[in-house]
């Protein structure tokens, strides 16, 4: 953290941060309330993680203890939950963990960290498209008898080009460039399906759920099958020098560390501060309140259908439908797939609204090209870093599997949880002075478990996942040298001064 103006330390005060969203030509309309935050929160909280990961988690990494596995990916996320709580209540401008790193820890952190949440929402908004197109394929296949060429069906399914995706990230773009409110009302109604849904799941499977199925219910480790290479290997495996397992109780760590991406979300909310209309009060809300719901539904979820179905026999695409249609019922087990069809739709338009007020505060900052953050005078939206970004994804949503990207999106989120929770502790340091309406208890200790339960999460994940997210933060650094350490506004102003 630096005063001086030339530093890549320096830091924009809060103040500041605050003053620039009341430009005219830069501002977004505060239209947002609680109850809308709650319904952003669970629109993007549930969705591929559930609907798709459980059963991959269930089959290969934790049995039935994958209920454990949420817990504990709950409990990481609460932790990162009461630090946002408090940024975003203190600083509610565009941005999330990049505005509050830019007011507490400096500039290049603040870049850092925002070049980490591009990667975050723009590879999550891929994998949830790819996800969303598999269960509409499914759906026509099975129920209307339409097949998609394969070519036309991603990579996933033996294709080159996943239309579907493509076309879906199209359509919300330009739905985002219109206007949040209206998107807001359309998320609304897919939210309410999706929790039918998923209530359906859990009561109608009551029923179904045979004692058998819960044992073992932390099935005992097993040795990694040959050839799978180390690189795939958690890396806390490889850095204390285990023999690679798969289930066992470093198993349930494992899964904690890939289903975590059905926590993510609770953080996009904080992303909207700026156009809610009293941050102070309905930020911590909106954050905890759809984290605290989400947890309880897949724990509820995940213990029925593990309990319904043998985890070594669970689907690893559609395991919800799936395990319906393993007791007899289709009729639950259609409805199922068309629940997450639709809901998967707001997950996915969320996290590119939460990729677009990222660099919509990136470019008001001069980190990224300025031009990016006019808004439209008559939408008030970020259009055209909402279009630019639009077109890019759906195009990695066309082309890439979605696997590997699941994993690259949790690493990078972690880490951001890792910056917030430290820019907690700076900025009650440094700022002791300023309003918090939410206060993280317990500070320092608070924040200091959530970087290590964060820090936990991700060294359970693949080392080539470690890998690939070091790569992806050199470039940032070289383009931060290259082009934000120059044109940054702070920089700007420290050079006005000096002459
Ligand atoms: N949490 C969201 C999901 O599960 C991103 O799809």
């Amino acid at each position: 953290m630096s005063k001086d103006l030339n530093s890549p330390f320096r830091t924009k005060t809060v103040e500041q941060s605050i003053r620039d969203t009341e430009e005219p030509e830069h501002a977004l309309r505060k239209s947002l309330s609680a109850w809308d935050l709650t319904v952003f929160g669970v629109g993007v909280i549930i969705g591929t993680g559930i609907f798709v990961l459980t059963g991959i988690a269930a089959r290969n990494n934790a049995g039935p203890a994958t209920a454990l596995a949420f817990v504990a990916a709950g409990i990481v996320c609460a932790l990162a939950a009461l630090c946002y709580a408090e940024f975003a209540s203190t600083v509610p401008v565009a941005g999330s963990a990049y505005t509050f790193s830019y007011a507490s820890i400096g500039e290049l952190p603040a870049w850092i960290i925002g070049w980490d949440l591009v990667l975050e929402f723009a590879l999550g908004t891929a994998v949830v498209a790819v996800g969303w197109s598999g269960y509409v394929r499914h759906l026509m296949d099975t129920n209307l008898g339409w097949t998609l060429p394969t070519s036309l069906s991603g990579p996933d399914a033996g294709g080159h080009f996943d239309l579907l995706a493509f076309l879906l990230v199209l359509v919300l773009t330009w739905i985002l460039v219109v206007g949040t409110k209206l998107s807001a009302r359309i998320t609304a109604v897919v939210v309410a399906i999706k929790v039918t849904v998923v209530l359906l799941v859990i009561i109608a499977g009551l029923f179904f759920i045979k004692a058998d199925n819960y044992s073992p219910f932390i099935p005992p480790a097993q040795p990694q099958a040959e050839g799978v290479s180390g690189w795939h290997s958690p890396l806390v495996q490889l850095l204390f020098g285990y023999e690679p397992t798969n289930f066992g109780v470093m198993g349930i760590f494992t899964a904690a560390s890939l289903i975590f991406f059905a926590f993510i979300g609770f953080d996009v909310v904080a992303t909207a501060a700026e156009e809610t209309k009293n941050p102070q009060r309905d930020m911590p809300r909106g954050i905890l309140g759809s984290l605290l719901v989400c947890t309880v539904l897949y724990v509820a979820v995940t213990l029925v259908v593990t309990g319904m179905q043998k985890y070594s026999e669970m689907s690893p695409t559609a395991p919800l439908a799936e395990a319906f249609k393993s007791v007899n019922q289709p009729f639950f087990s259609g409805a199922i797939s068309l629940g997450a069809s639709v809901g998967l739709i707001t997950v996915c338009m969320i996290l590119l609204l939460g990729q677009t007020r990222v660099f919509f505060a990136m470019s008001r900052d001069g980190l990224l090209p300025r031009v990016f953050s006019v808004t439209h005078p008559k939408y008030r939206t970020p259009y055209r870093a909402t279009m630019l970004l639009g077109g890019i994804i759906a195009v990695v949503a066309g082309f890439t599997s979605l696997e590997t990207l699941a994993e690259l999106v949790n690493i990078g989120t972690l880490f951001a949880f890792v910056v917030v929770a430290l820019g907690v502790i700076i900025l009650r340091k440094s700022r002791p002075d300023l309003h918090r309406a939410f206060r993280t208890p317990w500070v320092p200790f608070v924040p200091i478990v959530s970087i290590a339960a964060s820090f936990w999460l991700m060294l359970n994940l693949p080392a080539e996942t470690w890998l690939r997210f070091g790569i992806w933060m050199a470039i940032g650094i070289i383009v931060y040298f290259s082009y934000g350490y120059r044109n940054s506004r702070l920089h700007k102003v420290g050079q006005e001064a000096e002459f």
